[in-house]
């Protein structure tokens, strides 16, 4: 085999790859950007998609879910997946560290503590350093067979790090969970769907997990913290701390906040130091694991029919109480959707006092069927605003909770669109979507301006000095030196921050724009595809769905958006301000397609739709939407309805799946000519 074989490309292209996913999900510290990422796991599809005899289970490219299926397969654990004792309180912690000490007649022990995740167990079993099978709880002693999904998860090494772990095969154990990002997320694109929310992060990873279409689960970006490493059902290792370490070694992901304790007070400690630190951890903990380090000690302690006896799981006390819903007023946000907002009678939630509670929408109000004047449970979690987790008893005079018909703000009209879950004010005039998007464009992940938070843009907007984000641009000095609280040396910052922002990447000005259903993701992928704004504002809906994941309803918000007058005004001025309106072209890729466009219709033999555009792709050609003059060629599979018949009349050659194959050079099976 040459230097240059594909085989050779293929391996180094894995070994980058998986190196960036472990700097990435694993460590949380990114080298590369997600673009320089992206282009690499492309040039490795594109290899895997030429040679069949290159692909394996165990590439990068593998983790984005494949065929759905009918159901799950039971597979018996190794040993039984058990559960952990709690304890409540101080005194129940002294009572279990008072029967270890007693069952262990005084030998000296250590703990190991560390935080309880809260998602759900699974256990990964691993041959030749390959991962092969994960396994749910199920109910601790059978589970279910999931591995096509958990291949999906990041942080699940796909491949561990050499001579690490020495036995041939081994089992990690740990749990699934989702970051309190995705699952906000997560739920956001439900309510745009018109679906119900999902409760809490662990459900939404238990619904992942479960999925039957691993694509599903790609998609909710779960996460792997491992913790036990077994062989054949037992400890592989002697001491649990060097368990961790040793996991962390081979490249799995281990919650980093873990500590060795010589005793109850060391421990007592760790868990007093997170009970308020958890709060700003990215997933959420209900509490904290101590485990006994020694495995001969905690063979010895043994366990009983339902949990070990050598750990305890403290439990953090819930931080919900209940109290009265007062009333429920509606706040509009930037798109102009209307959020319901609870008002309580304040009251004291593990140390914070709360008066406010999200409802997000109607439907929301329906699942919970709380009322005006009800007496709710409710919880925080994390540093969110806390929510109403069920009506703990209805009131005497309680009264259903109406949206309003006209905008509290503006008075305007406002509009629920069939499917939608939120309601909205119509009128792009509305002064509170005004303060919202100037929020939302100042914000960090967006254009980035320091300085411009609440305070300022309400002092900006009772003075009448911004009306739009474009005004934000002209502001000068001695305009905001005549503002409240405000210094020399503060206004020329701001007046400097706002300046800076001016070179921010396009993605960002997109996103900042607020179009509805374009955000940080949806607006880095406009830029990567179209390259600048002008295209993406020229861009018929057909053309915008060219680009990966933009599907109609999305299209159809960027064309309405760009259609307006006064949007396009805006743009006009924010080009004279001097803003990034081009983003670096991502370089296209040289193939024997390049400079066809094509497209596809009705039912292919072989080939699903996304398969035959990434072939396609790959091979440099493009894939459009709908016939024109400007396609190539119209691909048409069983039942091609009316773009068959314009192919037609525009006079276009239409070719079946064979044809395509045979302008690829790729016989339909998909395989190659064998190497050797
Ligand atoms: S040890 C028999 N360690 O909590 C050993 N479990 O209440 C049990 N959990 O089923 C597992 N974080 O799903 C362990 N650091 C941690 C954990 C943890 C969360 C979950 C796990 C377990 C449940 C027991």
């Amino acid at each position: 085999m040459t230097k240059h074989s594909p085989a050779k490309r293929v391996e180094e292209l894995r070994r980058e790859l998986e190196h960036h996913e472990y700097l990435y999900y694993v460590l949380d510290r990114p080298e590369i950007s997600d673009t320089d990422f992206d282009r690499l796991m492309r040039e490795l599809r594109d290899l895997e998609e030429a040679h069949a005899d290159l692909r394996s289970p165990d590439s990068p490219t593998q983790r984005v879910g494949g065929q759905p299926r009918e159901g799950f397969v039971k597979v018996p654990h190794s040993s039984p997946m058990l559960s952990l004792d709690n304890a409540l309180n101080e005194q129940e912690l002294r009572e279990f560290d008072a029967r270890v000490r007693s069952l262990l007649k005084g030998e000296p022990y250590q703990y190991v503590a560390e935080l309880k995740l809260d998602g759900l167990s699974m256990a990964a079993y691993y041959g030749v350093g390959r991962f092969k099978q994960a396994v749910t709880r199920g109910d601790g002693r059978v589970g279910e067979d999931v591995t096509e999904n958990a291949r999906t998860i990041r942080s699940l090494p796909l491949r561990t790090k050499k001579d690490r772990i020495t036995s041939e095969s081994f089992e990690v154990r740990g749990e699934v969970v989702m970051q309190r990002r995705s699952f906000e997320r997560l739920n956001e694109e439900r309510d745009q769907a018109g679906l119900a929310r999902f409760a809490n992060p662990r459900n939404a990873a238990a619904g992942a997990l479960r999925a039957l279409d691993p694509s599903v689960t790609a998609a909710r970006q779960l996460d792997y913290f491992t913790y036990f490493l077994l062989q054949d059902g037992r400890p592989l290792l002697s001491s649990h701390w060097q368990t961790l370490e040793t996991l962390v070694a081979a490249g799995f992901k281990v919650n980093s906040h873990r500590r060795k304790c010589g005793g109850l007070d060391d421990l007592l400690e760790f868990i007093r130091e997170w009970e308020t630190k958890r709060d700003t951890l990215p997933y959420e903990t209900d509490g904290v694991v101590a485990k006994i380090d020694s495995v001969e000690q905690q063979e010895r302690l043994g366990w009983t029919s339902k949990a070990p006896r050598w750990a305890i799981a403290f439990k953090y006390p819930a931080r919900q109480a209940s109290t009265v819903l007062e009333n429920i007023e509606v706040q509009v946000g930037r798109t102009g959707s209307l959020t319901p907002v609870a008002h309580l009678k304040p009251v004291n939630v593990g140390g914070v006092t709360v008066s406010r509670a999200t409802l997000h929408n109607e439907d929301e109000i329906a699942r919970l069927g709380v009322q005006i004047g009800d007496t709710v449970l409710i919880e925080r979690s994390g540093d969110v605003i806390p929510k109403i987790v069920r009506v703990a008893e209805e009131g005497k005079h309680r009264r259903p909770f109406r949206m309003p018909s006209s905008c509290p703000v503006c008075g305007g009209h406002i509009v629920r669109e069939s499917g939608e879950a939120a309601s909205r004010c119509i009128n792009t005039n509305c002064p509170a979507r005004l303060r919202e998007s100037l929020l939302h464009f100042a914000s960090r992940r967006v254009m980035d301006i320091d300085g411009l938070g609440d305070a300022l843009v309400d002092q900006l907007l009772a003075r009448g000095l911004v009306h739009n984000i474009a005004d934000l641009y002209e502001l000068k000095l001695d305009q905001l030196l005549e503002l409240e609280r405000m210094g020399e040396k503060s206004a020329s910052k701001i007046i400097h921050n706002i300046d800076d922002s001016r070179s921010q990447p396009l993605a960002r000005l997109l996103n900042g724009l607020g179009i509805p259903f374009v955000g940080e993701r949806t607006a880095q992928i406009l830029a990567d595809h179209f390259g600048s704004l002008d295209a993406i504002a020229a861009a018929p809906i057909e053309v915008l769905q060219e680009a990966t994941e933009i599907g109609p309803k999305v299209a159809d918000s960027i064309r309405q958006f760009f259609s307006e007058k006064r949007n396009r005004e805006l743009i006009e001025r924010l080009r004279t301000a001097g803003l990034s309106f081009t983003a670096p072209k991502v370089a296209k890729k040289q193939g024997l397609l390049t400079g066809l466009t094509f497209v596809l219709t009705g039912t292919l033999p072989t080939l699903s739709r996304d398969e035959a555009k990434t072939r396609i792709e790959a091979a440099g050609g493009k894939v459009a939407g709908s016939v024109s003059s400007k396609t190539s060629y119209v691909i048409a599979g069983e039942d091609a309805g009316s773009k068959l018949d314009k192919a037609r009349g525009l006079n276009i050659p239409v070719l079946d799946e064979a044809g395509l194959f045979a302008m690829l050079d790729s016989p339909p099976d998909g395989k190659t000519q064998s190497h050797s």
